[in-house]
């Protein structure tokens, strides 16, 4: 056990306050480190009274995803396992988790998690505005499977998190081509995935997930294309949502893809992606380089490709790094 983890323990089991004395007796920590780790503590969210007199006393356990807190949560056999990195800032938890991955290869299920990023990056370069109060995280994967499945890790993984959104706020979260998660037609989470492939073989896939969770969308859209909407769970919920939580059952659902991916025929992912979404029969708009192609989306074939009919009644397959689709 961690120190951190030792001193909550023992201030857990108190029911009032417990005496710096006692509580460096109990832990085998020096006071002057019991100091020093209460205010660790406190800084990680959790709320622990003070008084000159009478000592220490918790009274709030913290939502933030700290890995001590994460590790005891996650019921998964790799993913949160190998590691978990908490970041209180840094650039973007995908490019730390690309040079983490390519340094270590016993990094299989690694999780790197910032509390902010400054500079997080979305799909086709875009930027992706990741202030506090949102889940911004990267999952290192191994997979043992041919490259020609990556394409369906992005709608794994957008149904893991589309999942656990429901699970946990019972919000009517809907999947959108690629790998968008919304609620009532906004944008509430984004999927971004980077990958090295060596001789036909996966060799890493680090996955990017953005969650807009207890954050102003005000503040995420406003360098955002008008026609992109977007919601954060708080303000669709009117509360703040647990991040700890939601953390903890994204990662559960994420390694359950992974494995099914694995081990069982590949396309009932996109079987159960369809079921999340309801995008057949959507009017969409294909923008590609030279012209822009109106149509109804007629299905989402078992590679992940999408089959857009015209207005012209032809059927065009297109892959998302092929074509910006709006709806
Ligand atoms: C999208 O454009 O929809 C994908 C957004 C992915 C954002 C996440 S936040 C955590 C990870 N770090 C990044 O820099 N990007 C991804």
């Amino acid at each position: 056990m961690l120190p951190q983890e030792i001193i909550l323990s023992v201030l857990r089991l108190q029911k009032g306050y417990i005496s710096g004395n006692n509580l460096s007796n109990e832990t085998g920590i020096s006071i002057s480190a019991i100091s020093k780790w209460i205010k660790i503590l406190r800084k990680c969210g959790y709320n622990i009274e003070s008084k000159h007199s009478r000592g220490y006393r918790l009274t709030g356990e913290t939502d933030l995803p700290v890995p001590w807190e994460l590790a005891r949560l996650l019921d998964t056999m790799f993913v949160g396992k190998a590691k978990i990195v908490y970041l209180r800032t840094t650039h973007s938890t995908q490019n730390l988790a690309i040079l983490l991955a390519e340094k270590n290869p016993d990094s299989d299920g690694m999780v790197i998690i910032a509390e902010q990023q400054k500079s997080g990056r979305g799909r086709e370069n875009r930027k992706w505005l990741s202030p506090k109060g949102g889940i911004w995280l990267s999952v290192i994967l191994r997979p043992r499977m041919p490259a020609s499945i990556i394409t369906l890790l992005p709608f794994a993984a957008a149904l893991a998190v589309c999942e656990a959104i429901k699970k946990t706020t019972q919000l009517d979260a809907k999947l959108r081509w690629p790998n968008d998660v919304t609620i009532s037609c906004k944008k509430v989470a984004g999927i971004l995935i980077d990958s090295s492939i060596e001789a036909e073989r996966i060799n890493y896939a680090v996955i990017g997930i953005g969650v807009n969770a207890n954050v102003k969308s005000s503040l995420i859209s406003a360098h955002l294309e008008k026609s992109i909407k977007v919601t954060s769970l708080s303000e669709e919920l009117g509360h703040e949502t647990s991040i700890l939580g939601l953390t903890k059952e994204i990662l559960e659902r994420l390694e359950y893809y992974h494995i099914q991916m694995e081990h069982s025929v590949p396309h009932t992912i996109i079987d159960k992606w369809k079921k999340n979404s309801d995008i057949l029969g959507q009017k969409v708009a294909l923008m590609q380089r030279n012209r822009t192609i109106q149509g109804m989306v007629a299905d989402v074939k078992h590679d992940g490709s999408l089959v857009v009919r015209a207005d012209n009644c032809e059927d065009i397959d297109v892959v998302a790094s092929d074509v910006y689709v709006r709806y």
